[in-house]
């Protein structure tokens, strides 16, 4: 959104006296950028050293090859250039630094809904990983579904048959619990009995000596039946069962099975219950806990801690095993890692990778395909709105698959084509589809079959890429290859077709694409002496119509073409861009039976198949709709969209829908756009308001940023409608609503990103995020003075004095509060460190 916005903010930039200030500018100027989240970006600061601003949109870059100690410990000294550089390079670096800022900001436009992370996506990867293998050592883990079925009907008989030595149940006796829980009972009993015979016939020294227990063994139940018991519970899933076994095999006399704990762990680890799988290491080991026990140690404090919140106390187990020399396995910091990511704070965020880079510098120097592919997609979704970060994942893809040689996976392919795509940048989007085509072509078998499909994940991936590069011909292009795919389900039965994210993404597409600017001007382009030369020569620029990038002759597009109005050439227009989406809308409807059409003859469905019968009507999708007549068509035609096609499918506005209308109204085009604007606006705010009021946009918190979006464009709506004294009036109100004084108290720092160098700790030694760099999630709502110059330049031309000094000084505060929290984020001292040191929680079973 905001194309004319942005325009202006880059006629600023380009017109700003110095590439410092032009830096500041472009910051704040990207509309809801980073700027506010980022410490180091706050107006007329003195910008960072040159060595620090180096790598600010890339992230610092990951060297493994050098020592990572001198890496890690020297900071972010290290990654910039040598000092002798800096200041013959600080201007250039600077001015590249702009330009990359504004390429940030003007792909954003076309990036309507970079969605983050999603839980599905992670849980896709985490599930994946934990579903390994996670230690060959473990038989039973490899062992295939019939063993174990084979394993579980054998410990059934064996159970039976202690069952009629032990208790001798009469045949015809009334069975009111499961054999094992009866005779778990009988063996207390008896267990129970004999040590209170010895106990009384010793002194309580004696029958506290481990030889007491060891001498006469109470042999009701042989080990095997034993295992089979706990096995049995286990499968139960009944933790108090397996725990009593355990005890009873343990006052019987028995030595305990190490594999036998390894399975009680496990349930206990499943469960994520740490006290239980703790007591079990301190009680049950003999040894230190082998690779597969400190897995699962670490995975059972992953497990009690709640999706959102940082796994503080894993970090502190799996620090405490490097202490102790002997670090968890590789799967542990995958996992750990991951649940980093899924916290969705930058906080997290920057501690996975310093995590990342800590593991290769005191545990393990070469990561494995899963974590590699953790760490890729990770660079495809930095959080908010800043762009992902390609380089870095392509670093981290060539180590893999060229120094390393690991053959890649489909998801690892995924993962690099969504890193690319969502770059929004031409060159790493041609990377993408590039990188698409060698998963394709580059691992075919003998007999030429591929042994990688695209999946729809693939296909989303790209649909990202083609869509913030405005080229629409290759989201059509794989729509085309989606349609014509007659595989509906993946290899596991996960439907594959078409869906709403999909559509979502086609959507944009469409609303990023700008056609040719004149059709009649690019016909006369064919004719040499056309007067209309000068025109035809400008439409070079625009797109050209060709759909063939990568197959030059897609089957699909027949397919999709067979509807009458899809031609192989993209719209030309936007009334055909609008003519083209409201065909798919239709389409989407009629396949969902949401709406009957008498005009889509039955037949014509059997051509499509119903492809869209998947496409789930959402709030988000309804915006990617909607957000195409925004762009084309006019804005009284939106407005009627709006006011109709969310109480049609019950589908509830949210947020992002009140902000993208009230900024397609601040575009408001001179002179009929202008009288439509404010009424239209006022109506959206209606519904913003009651929005705003409950402070939640569905299940998430609404953002500082996105708050600050819708009152940004209404006070600029109206300054544009000549309506000043109320944008005053409502700059007034955000300012008592949003107070600059409460953007002075950063949120307090855990210890976790303490940068006391240590070499022995419980955090990472190598620490590859310094504390300016990690984005700040919690900044309130604010304005700055280039979000209301539209109003300034207003009140300079009415000579409001008064205004005009209020502007500047409620701007300035804003500013100077940003900063002071910064200031206060940099100097801020960790919070204590816990003061019980974790390996007292990790009793070595030695003691
Ligand atoms: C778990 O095992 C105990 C002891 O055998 C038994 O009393 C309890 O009912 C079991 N719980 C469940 C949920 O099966
Ligand atoms: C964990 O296991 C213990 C037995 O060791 C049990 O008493 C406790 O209730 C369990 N806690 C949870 C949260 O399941
Ligand atoms: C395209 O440009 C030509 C010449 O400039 C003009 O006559 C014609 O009306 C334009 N067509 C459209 C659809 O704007």
């Amino acid at each position: 959104m905001l194309p004319l916005a942005l325009l202006d903010l880059t006629l600023l930039r380009l017109s700003a006296p110095t590439p410092v200030q032009a830096a500041s500018c472009a910051l704040k100027g990207s509309p809801w950028a980073s700027a506010r989240r980022m410490h180091q970006a706050s107006l007329a600061t003195p910008p960072p050293p040159p060595h620090l601003a180096y790598n600010y949109k890339n992230g610092p870059a990951i060297a493994e090859k050098e020592s990572p100690i001198s890496l890690g410990l020297a900071g972010l000294g290290s990654l910039g250039p040598r000092p002798g550089q800096i200041i013959s390079d600080a201007r250039s670096e600077l001015e590249r630094r702009v330009k990359a800022l504004e390429e940030a900001a003007s792909t954003e436009m076309s990036a309507l809904d970079p969605p983050s992370y999603t839980e599905e996506e992670l849980m896709f990867i985490y599930e994946d990983l934990l579903a390994l293998p996670p230690v060959s050592e473990v038989e039973n883990k490899l062992s295939p579904t019939e063993l174990a079925q084979q394993q579980a009907e054998e410990d059934t008989s064996v159970i039976k048959a202690a069952e009629q030595r032990l208790l001798a149940p009469d045949p015809g006796e009334e069975i009111s619990s499961p054999t094992h829980h009866r005779l778990l009972a009988h063996i207390n009993a008896v267990v129970t009995r004999v040590e209170a015979v010895r106990k009384a016939s010793m002194t309580s020294a004696d029958a506290e000596s481990p030889a007491f227990q060891n001498s006469l063994p109470v042999t009701v139940l042989s080990t095997a039946e034993f295992e089979s018991l706990l096995r049995v519970c286990i499968r139960d899933s009944n933790i108090s069962a397996a725990e009593m076994t355990l005890t009873l095999m343990k006052r019987s006399g028995f030595v305990i099975p190490q594999n036998i704990v390894t399975n009680t762990m496990e349930l206990y680890a499943r469960a994520g219950n740490v006290t239980a799988i703790e007591k079990t290491l301190a009680t049950y080991l003999t040894d230190f806990p082998n690779e597969y026990q400190r897995y699962l140690h670490i995975k059972s404090h992953l497990v009690s801690t709640p999706a959102d919140v940082i796994p503080a106390s894993t970090l502190d187990v799996l620090h405490s095993y490097e202490t102790q020399g002997h670090p968890a396995p590789i799967q542990a910091y995958t996992s750990v890692i991951t649940s980093l990511f899924s916290c969705k704070s930058s906080l997290a965020r920057a501690q996975a990778w310093d995590l990342f880079s800590h593991m290769r510098y005191v545990a393990h120097p070469d990561p494995d395909v899963p974590l590699y592919t953790l760490m890729i997609r990770a660079c495809a979704s930095p959080l908010g709105t800043r762009p992902s970060e390609p380089e870095k994942a392509l670093d981290l893809w060539t180590e893999m698959t060229v120094d390393r040689r690991l053959p890649p996976t489909a998801g690892a392919y995924d993962a690099i084509i969504l890193a690319c795509a969502r770059s929004g940048s031409t060159m790493y989007v041609n990377e993408a589809f590039r990188l698409a085509k060698q998963m394709l072509d580059a691992h075919r078998d003998a007999r030429g079959e591929s042994a990688f499909r695209p999946s729809r994940r693939t296909f989303c991936a790209l649909l990202e890429g083609a869509k913030r590069v405005g080229d629409l011909a290759r989201a059509r292009w794989i729509l085309a290859q989606m349609i014509a795919e007659q595989r509906t389900t993946d290899d596991t039965g996960n439907p594959e077709g078409v869906n709403e994210e999909v559509m979502m993404h086609v959507f944009h597409a469409y609303a990023s694409y700008r056609p040719p600017l004149n059709r009649s001007a690019v016909r006369s382009a064919t004719h040499p002496s056309s007067s209309l030369g000068q025109v035809a020569g400008q439409s070079v620029d625009a797109p050209t119509p060709t759909v063939s990038h990568e197959p030059t002759h897609p089957s699909g597009i027949e397919a999709y073409d067979r509807t009458p109005t899809f031609t192989q050439v993209p719209p030309q227009s936007g009334a055909e861009v609008i003519h083209e989406t409201q065909i798919l809308f239709d389409r989407i409807l009629h396949d969902t039976g949401l709406k009957k059409f008498s005009d889509i003859p039955d037949s014509g469905a059997t051509f499509l198949d119903e492809k869209f019968k998947d496409v789930e009507m959402t709030p988000r999708l309804l915006n990617s709709y909607l957000s195409v007549y925004y762009r084309h068509s006019s804005l009284e035609t939106a407005r009627t969209l709006y006011q109709t096609l969310f109480e049609e499918y019950g589908i509830p506005r949210t947020a992002r829908t009140c902000v993208e209308a009230l900024e397609r109204c601040a575009i408001a085009r001179r002179g009929h756009e202008r009288t439509i604007a404010p009424t239209f606006a006022d109506e959206v705010w209606t519904q913003w308001q009651s929005l705003e009021e409950t402070g939640r946009d569905g299940e998430r918190l609404l953002s500082g940023r996105i708050i600050e979006r819708a009152h940004i464009a209404m006070i600029r709506i109206l300054s544009l409608t000549n309506n000043v004294a109320r944008a005053v009036q409502h700059l007034r109100a955000f300012a008592a609503k949003y107070p600059p004084s409460d953007l002075r108290n950063a949120p307090p720092k855990p210890a976790l990103r303490s940068t006391r160098t240590a070499l022995v700790g419980e955090r990472p030694l190598v620490r590859m995020t310094s504390a300016a760099e990690v984005p700040d999630d919690h900044v309130p709502p604010l304005i700055m003075f280039d979000d209301v110059e539209i109003l300034h330049h207003r009140l300079v031309a009415q000579n409001s004095v008064k205004e005009i000094s209020y502007l500047s000084y409620i701007c300035k505060a804003y500013e100077c509060a940003l900063r002071a929290r910064r200031d206060a984020a940099l100097k801020m001292k960790p919070e204590t460190m816990r003061t019980h040191p974790p390996e007292a929680r990790i009793s070595s079973p030695s003691e």
